[in-house]
């Protein structure tokens, strides 16, 4: 070989030692970048660790917060609020009733046809109706003048000749989703508008009798029997038609909420208020619930902070619709930062609530090899292609220990009201003595739980998991739909002066 030849090959050798250098060097620095993602994976999933032993910290402490917002406005971060419903519908209810559901820019109405014993709902028709812009800021007579006429003409449009008699009066179950400070179970007072609403002259008035004046004056012979001021309540109303063993209803949706059944007695900051001996429903709006003993990650205290309710909703932030998608954003955007598992293009990833919930449950929910439904949510929502399917792995990892923290938490919340009540088989706080169980059903509602199967399992589990199997025996998980409609019918059939 000349000089020239070895000089050449010379050459070729220091530029492949060079290309091999940069391509190790590239490689240690992708591993490097990979085990920061897995690092940002496994602090998030520690933060999130919900053992058997932190789940009875907050059955615990929900239990306790329940008795403290019982016995004081203020008590606790549970409002525990009275609903004034001391009769809750069975089965043998019958006749014809009728529910309006206001909680927005439309409103339903609803004609539900009760057969007694045995013969249950036989038929209910619904019909939605928009509010016209210009009656939700202006007087109160033109809102409820327009609501009543709406509701005359379905009354007669529905009337099969089935009717009860022409002079008896009909009877109204009233959903209303808006602040209210309830008098009894048929009146309360509008605290303020919100979602969109501003009927001043409104505000401060009894607003089922702004309602029964608009329909006596649309010549409509109906009363409002039930004000149901609150989703939830129809949750429960519903699920105990059916059931009588039903105590208890959760509904875990875009927000979450829970009631249920509490002795009157127990009920402190309302003595004398409360006239029957019996149990009222108790609204303990709990998606505010705090403790702790909850697992709360930075990524959960920085969504709280940006929030527009900051401090508030706490329970609701960790384990509801509006914020399960959000939460799991966060991380994927810590771990974009972090590492380059998802390339450059990673823009999307930073604005807030652009996951939503049922994306982020598709995700977790893609059973294919290659995780298809993982890759076409990236790229086509949050415009992330080409992600390996090492890196898709690992999202599926985080949507997973974001909806099981929050499947967990919502069974430990669960079994505190048990708890509360003496029906989670302690024979504690009921005083009774163990051995004697009764069958328990918790009605629930809502789209997470009935849509998103992996949340229901987690849940699930873990109501068994901290009940024991023995006392999980006896309680039950039943699925409730449409409470605030046809459970507000129900509701009034319950509380009817025709009964
Ligand atoms: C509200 C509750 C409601 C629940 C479910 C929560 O955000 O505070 O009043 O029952 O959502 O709709």
């Amino acid at each position: 070989m000349g000089r020239v030849g070895f000089g050449v090959a010379v050459g070729c050798a220091v530029v492949t030692c060079a290309i091999a250098a940069v391509l190790v060097g590239r490689r240690v620095q992708n591993r490097r970048k990979w085990r920061r993602a897995v690092e940002v994976l496994r602090e998030f999933e520690e933060g999130c660790a919900t053992s058997i032993g932190r789940l009875g910290q907050v059955v615990d402490a929900m239990a306790v917060e329940m008795h403290a917002g019982l016995a004081s406005d203020g008590g606790s971060k549970l409002k525990m609020l009275l609903t004034f419903i001391d009769n809750l519908p069975d089965g043998n209810a019958k006749g014809t009733y009728y529910a309006l559901d206001l909680g927005g820019t439309n409103f339903r109405v609803l004609r539900v046809r009760l057969g007694g014993k045995g013969s249950m709902i036989i038929s209910h028709q619904v019909e939605y109706h928009p509010i016209p812009q210009e009656l939700m800021s202006g007087t109160s007579e033109d809102l409820f003048d327009y609501i009543a006429m709406t509701l005359k003409q379905f009354v007669e449009r529905a009337d099969d000749g089935s009717e009860q008699k022409a002079d008896e009066k009909k009877e109204l179950g009233f959903t209303f989703s808006f602040p209210v400070r309830q008098m009894s179970v048929s009146s309360g007072i509008l605290v303020k508008w919100t979602k969109g609403f501003s009927v001043e002259d409104a505000v401060g008035k009894d607003i089922a009798q702004c309602l029964e004046e608009a329909m006596t004056k649309a010549g409509l012979n109906m009363q409002v029997a039930a004000l149901q001021v609150n989703d939830i309540v129809g949750t429960l109303a519903l699920c105990h038609y059916y059931d009588k063993d039903t105590v208890a209803a959760v509904i875990i949706g875009t927000g979450t909420n829970a009631c249920y059944v509490e002795r009157t007695d127990a009920i402190i900051k309302c003595q004398g208020l409360l006239k029957n001996s019996g149990g009222t429903v108790v609204n303990m709006e709990w998606g505010n619930f705090w403790s702790s003993h909850l697992p709360r990650t930075s990524y959960d205290i920085a969504l709280d902070d940006e929030s527009p309710n900051s401090n508030d909703q706490g329970f609701e932030k960790m384990i509801s619709g509006m914020y399960l998608g959000e939460i799991t954003r966060r991380v994927l955007y810590r771990m974009a930062q972090e590492s380059d598992i998802f390339g450059d293009g990673a823009y999307n990833l930073s604005i807030r609530f652009i996951l939503r919930t049922p994306s982020m449950a598709a995700m977790h929910e893609d059973d294919s090899p290659d995780l298809r439904e993982v890759r076409r949510i990236l790229t086509e929502t949050l415009q992330v292609p080409h992600v390996s399917l090492r890196a898709r792995r690992l999202i599926v990892r985080v949507c997973d220990i974001v909806t099981r923290r929050a499947a967990r938490l919502a069974a430990a919340g669960i079994v505190g009201i048990l708890k509360k009540i003496g029906r989670d088989g302690s024979g504690v706080a009921s005083g009774r003595a163990k051995g004697t169980p009764r069958r328990t059903v918790v009605a629930i509602e809502g789209a997470l739980y009935v849509n998103y199967s992996m949340f229901r399992e987690y849940l699930n589990e873990a109501v068994v998991e901290i009940l024991g199997e023995e006392a999980a025996q006896n309680v039950v998980l039943r699925v409730s739909e449409d409470g605030s409609g046809i459970g507000a019918a129900l509701l009034a059939a319950a509380h009817s002066s025709n009964r």
